[in-house]
């Protein structure tokens, strides 16, 4: 018999990589998040979709805890991460970043080298991150860079600036580049190519895909045809709230929901 925790084969499915329960987020006296309940599966890449304004950064962001860096945010309500509660006391924000990347909307290099920004978080979070002897980093470097299909074009110059002479689109790709050797199991990714051109966008959506094997991948955007192309479940959201999440495919040609219509048809957003 196969109930509602068992697959056909018998095997409990994975775990939700992200499971939100009943959250609900105020900025002051503003809610900006009402109720939301939204499992992200382990190993897929999930896209966030909806008008400006409708709390995809702020879903994103708390997944992070980043918002909480702001002292007027209030929170109310649960996200764990593959079964453990974010909020609880025990849990360091540095410790759940470790799990959980970002990458954001502008490309944020640090004004130091391209391999000094690779190692940068590792050296943080490993005790011994100071102290790598040579050959390890440089594999390390090597490594990140390549899964990011940059190696080639900055290998020669991994001493220069991270800030100087590298395209937008290079930018983007080191910073997912140094969020890797810290090895997270979850990728947050708030408009990664909203600042790139054509090409650059097609570059660093190629690489999401090669990624997404290795890593749970939630990604927000403006860019239906993103989403279409490279999700394979979506979410919808409108103020505050999230309307649909289904399989990509059926959210597109099927949606339940009438305002998941009016928008993906490009009717308002
Ligand atoms: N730091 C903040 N302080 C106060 N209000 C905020 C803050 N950040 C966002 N908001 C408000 O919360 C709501 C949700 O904003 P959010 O940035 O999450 O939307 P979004 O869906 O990411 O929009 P966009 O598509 O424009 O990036 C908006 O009304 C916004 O004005
Ligand atoms: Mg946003």
């Amino acid at each position: 018999m196969s109930g509602p925790f068992l697959s056909s084969s018998g095997a409990p499915p994975p775990e939700p990589a992200i499971r939100i329960r009943e959250f609900n987020l105020w900025y002051g006296t503003f809610q900006a998040l009402f109720d939301i309940n939204l499992e992200i599966k382990n190993g897929l890449i999930t896209s966030l979709i909806g008008p400006s304004g409708c709390g995809k950064s702020t879903l994103l962001r708390s997944v992070d805890r980043i918002n909480e860096r702001l002292g007027y945010v209030r929170i109310r309500g649960s996200i764990e991460v593959f079964g453990q509660e974010i909020h609880a006391p025990q849990v360091e924000p540095a410790q759940l970043r470790k799990q959980v990347g970002m990458v954001f909307q502008r490309p944020n290099p640090l004004p130091i080298s391209i391999r000094d920004n690779v190692l940068f978080g590792y050296r943080i979070h490993h005790e011994k991150g100071g102290r790598l002897a040579r050959s390890e980093a440089d594999g390390i470097v090597e490594e990140a860079l390549r899964q990011v299909l940059l190696w080639d074009q900055v290998k020669d110059r991994l001493d220069h600036k991270a800030t100087d002479g590298l395209s937008l689109e290079a930018m983007q790709k080191l910073c997912i580049a140094r969020l890797l050797p810290v090895k997270p199991s979850i990728l947050l990714m708030d408009e990664p190519c909203s600042a790139l051109d054509p090409r650059g966008t097609a570059a660093v959506e190629e690489l999401i895909w090669e990624l997404r094997d290795r890593y749970s991948i939630l990604i927000v955007t403006h860019n239906m045809a993103q989403a279409r192309r490279a999700s394979d479940e979506c979410v919808f959201m409108l103020m505050g709230r999230v309307v649909e999440h289904a399989p990509t495919d059926q959210l597109f040609v099927t949606p339940a929901h009438r305002e998941t219509a009016d928008y993906i048809e490009g009717r308002f957003g």
